[in-house]
């Protein structure tokens, strides 16, 4: 038993931040944030707007593709980093939103920016072992809630947004294999210093956000993701040359172009949403599949790679017949 991508949904806010008002905010320049990250505009919630309010848009899109409704969901899955609140969990939140009354199992994961891929992953291995039989998984994110607006070498990079897929059970392959990966090693170069437990003092002092060594983390990225790449083609004995796409996590164009680079791929092969989404963290995988998907570039039967790195570190991938 596999499980397959029966139908894909996305919602990005309405309200678009580009890289000329950040010129206002910080010390850059529209021509530093493209030449360095490929981002020229991103889409930001406004006050109210939150991640489960993403969620419902990209959910309902997908159910509507997949053609199923609250009823037939039996999982969901949430990649996030941005919950609304400690708990209710997002997931759970959804469920109430999308007015699924069966009493399915809900949740949210975090894994930062690989959010989605591990959401993935989990929500696969329920299908595969018969305890799912429509399963919602959804990448969303608030990231510019914990952003630091003084600090121009993180908040030119990060947006908002969800993406969600609904999966079915399939005799055939639908997601071929899942791989993911973590090394808390790496825990000082990306994080958010506050939380729960730390009784969020640094909140309460004000001015506190996402910190990041960028250069040390664009190194290890590239190789990171270099090699998951090939470590995923070579454990399924799949040729690069049969990759009809990649869809990566849309951090830099740099990190892409590298990678797309590594599997021997023209840029035309790979989705890039980056300059219209910027990096929406665990939301940014789903997005760029579903925007392949309905504008007709991703076909049924083609053969796809979805790869995420995130803090932690945490990296993962997934390879799809779609
Ligand atoms: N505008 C103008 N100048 C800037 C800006 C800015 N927005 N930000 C930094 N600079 C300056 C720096 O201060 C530095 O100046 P200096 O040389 O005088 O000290 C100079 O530009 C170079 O800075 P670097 O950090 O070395 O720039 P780099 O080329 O590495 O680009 C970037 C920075 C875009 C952040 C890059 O390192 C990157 O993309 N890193 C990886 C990000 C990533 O993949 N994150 C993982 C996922 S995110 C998640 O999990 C939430």
């Amino acid at each position: 038993m596999f499980s397959r991508i029966a139908g894909t949904g996305s919602y990005l806010p309405e309200k678009i931040l580009t890289n000329a008002d950040l010129e206002h905010l910080v010390d850059t320049t529209d021509e530093w944030i493209r030449s360095r990250t490929g981002i020229e505009r991103r889409h930001v919630v406004v006050p109210g707007e939150t991640t489960t309010d993403l969620a419902e848009h990209a959910s309902r899109r997908a159910m509507e593709a997949a053609g199923v409704g609250p009823g037939d969901i039996d999982l969901i899955c949430v990649g996030t980093t941005t919950p609304d609140l400690v708990f209710p969990n997002v997931g759970t939140l959804l469920q109430d939103r999308l007015g699924i009354r069966n009493a399915c199992p809900a949740f949210s994961l975090e894994a930062a920016c690989t959010g989605f891929m591990y959401a993935l992953s989990v929500a696969d291995k329920f299908v595969r072992l018969g305890d799912a039989k429509c399963a919602l998984v959804v990448g969303a994110e608030t990231l510019t809630r914990i952003t630091d607006w003084s600090d121009r070498g993180t908040c030119v990079l990060f947006a908002d947004g969800a993406g969600a897929v609904v999966l079915k059970p399939s005799s055939e392959p639908g997601i071929i294999s899942t791989r993911l990966h973590s090394d808390g090693r790496y825990k000082d170069l990306l994080l958010y210093p506050d939380g729960v437990s730390k009784g969020f003092d640094l909140v309460r002092k004000g001015n506190v956000g996402v910190q990041m060594k960028g250069n040390e983390v664009y190194k290890v990225a590239v190789n990171t993701l270099g090699q998951l790449v090939t470590e995923t083609l070579s454990a399924n004995d799949i040729p690069k040359s049969q990759l009809d796409w990649l869809i990566p996590h849309q951090a830099n164009l740099r990190i892409i172009e590298a990678i797309a680079r590594r599997l021997d791929l023209p840029m035309e092969r790979v989705i890039v949403t980056i300059a219209d989404h910027g990096n929406t963290s665990a939301a940014s995988v789903p997005l760029a599949l579903d925007t392949g998907i309905r504008d007709g570039r991703v076909k049924r039967g083609q053969l796809l790679l979805l790869e995420a790195f995130g803090g932690g570190f945490t990296w993962g991938s997934a390879l799809i017949r779609y």
